[in-house]
This record gives structure tokens, sequence and C-alpha cells, in this order.
């Protein structure tokens, strides 16, 4: 362990290295409807990995099988080289996952909703609670929103506090859902940048499901594009743009056609 306040956990009591996540043959079906075919991925501890792909192919789900939420049909995920679906892997491992709404508790101040989690496992006292709460808003330039309901907060500042409530949670493995969903370019670049600090400076391997090409090609160390349930490229942002795949290029560089009839009603 270094002293070197750079490279410390936010929590420097607590600090522990991040973990791997490990997805192997992994499929899953609802009924008939297949929604991941074998998928074999590996993301390394402290990596930032951004799984891309269109609606609908299955991002969500492959990110609730890391946290445990669903059963595969096949295949197994292993974080930290235990079964995600056993619940010890909860206690032992910790992860946090920023759900894309957010998901703050409205009757709840800010700071409640930041101290909610560690009151409910009694992870410290008050003060130690208190400590950690105004740390995690400070990182996230919060100190003074504190007792603040969400309803009081902009789409932007919210996505900020479901950050920092899952900072509190003093994680190995942070995983986003669309993080940069319904904001304008100028949050989203900052979310986007927030995301990247916070790996760098705290080591903490990092999982983002995005729509957001800017936010994949500018923070990911490596990019996954889900297609038809099959991961059509892993790589790094610099190799995904020079990709000659038409696939990976029309979904990097979406055009529309004001030539096609479905789009008849754009034309000037
Ligand atoms: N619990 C569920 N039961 C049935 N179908 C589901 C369930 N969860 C997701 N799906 C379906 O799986 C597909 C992938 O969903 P999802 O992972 O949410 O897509 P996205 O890539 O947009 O995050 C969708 O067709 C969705 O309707
Ligand atoms: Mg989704």
């Amino acid at each position: 362990m270094t002293s070197d306040s750079s490279t410390r956990s936010p929590f420097s009591e607590a600090q522990t290295p991040a973990v791997s996540v490990n997805i192997e043959g992994l499929s899953k079906n609802f009924g008939d409807l297949v929604v991941l075919r074998d998928i074999t991925l590996k993301v390394e501890s402290g990596e930032i990995f951004v799984l891309m792909g269109p609606s609908g192919s299955g991002k969500s789900v492959l990110l609730k099988h890391i946290v445990g939420l669903e059963q595969p049909t096949a295949g197994r995920v292993l974080v930290d080289n235990r079964d995600a679906t056993d619940p010890a892997t909860r206690e032992q491992v910790r992860m946090a996952l920023v759900f894309q709404a957010g998901a703050l508790f409205n009757s709840l101040s800010v700071y409640d909703n930041l101290a909610l989690y560690p009151r409910e496992n009694r992870l410290a006292s008050e003060d130690g609670i208190q400590e950690k709460v105004m740390r995690a808003l400070q990182i996230l330039s919060l100190e003074g929103k504190a007792q603040k309901f969400p309803s009081e907060l902009s789409g932007g500042m919210k996505k900020r506090v479901a950050i920092a409530r899952a900072l509190v949670m003093e994680p190995q493995l942070m995983m986003y859902d669309e993080p940069t969903s319904e904001l304008d370019p100028i949050m989203s670049a900052t979310i986007s940048e927030i995301i990247a600090t916070l790996k760098d400076e705290y080591h903490v391997t990092t999982i983002v499901v995005s729509h957001d090409r800017d936010l994949a090609l500018n923070i990911a160390d490596r990019v996954g594009i889900l297609m038809g349930g099959k991961l059509a490229a892993i790589a790094p942002p610099a190799e995904l743009r020079a990709s000659t795949d038409p696939r990976i290029q029309d979904f990097l560089n979406p055009r529309i056609d004001l030539k096609n009839p479905r789009f008849k009603h754009l034309e000037t």
C-alpha cells in the first residue's frame, strides 16, 4: 500500500484491491426470447470496460448477471473468482451499480440517501458514516447539496448523487447503467470525466453500459459491442475507430438516409 494520496481509495481505512470479472459462456433466455448467446469476456482488475449496443440488445441483462440479480441459462459469471449468483459473493466483494434512473429516495435528503446503506448495514458509527458521506459528496463536488432533496436537483446533479451514493459503499467494482442518458453534452462529458477519475485515482474496476459513443471512445480501456446476443467486437477505442467491419462502423457512425421513405417527413 502506498501513502501517496493520489492512489489511495477515497476510504483509505478500507482499501482493498480492485477485482476482475469473468463471464464464461453466458447465455440467457427469457422463455423463447434469446437475449445473450454464449458470451465470454474477462474484464481485468482496474480496467474501464464500456459495453455498447442497440436498445434491447441485453446490456442491462448482462449487468444484472454480474451483480447476481439474474441467473444464467447457461455458463457462469465470476466476480473476483467467485460465482456471482452465490449470495456470499455480495458479502465478500463490494459492488455498486449506478442505475439508469439513479433510483434515489425522493423522501430522503441527499445526505440521508448516501447514509442509508452504511446505516442499514451498520458499517460505522454515525460519526464514521458522516465522514464517509461528506467525503463522497466532496469527491463529486456536492458538499453544498447535502440537505437538498432529489426533487430540488437537476438531472446531472442527481446522477452525481447516485454516483456518490455508490462510492459510500467503497466499491471494488463500479458499474454504471447509461450514466449519461438524458444529459446534455457538457454534463455527459463531466460524468464521463468523473467515471474516469474515480477509476484512475482509486483503481476501481469499472463497467459502463452506455449508448454514448463519446464516453466510450474517450474513457474506455476496451469497448464491447453487443449485437444479436453476441459481442460483435471487443477492442480498445482506437482499434474500433479503425475497424472496417460495416456493422461496427454503422453502429459508431449512424447515418439517417433521408431518401429512405421512412424519413420522408424530414425532407426540406
Ligand atoms: N426480466 C425479464 N423478463 C423478460 N424479458 C426481459 C427481462 N429483462 C429483460 N428482458 C428483455 O431482454 C431484452 C434485453 O433487455 P435489456 O438488457 O434491458 O436491453 P438493453 O440493451 O437496452 O439494456 C429486451 O428484449 C427485454 O425486453
Ligand atoms: Mg438497458
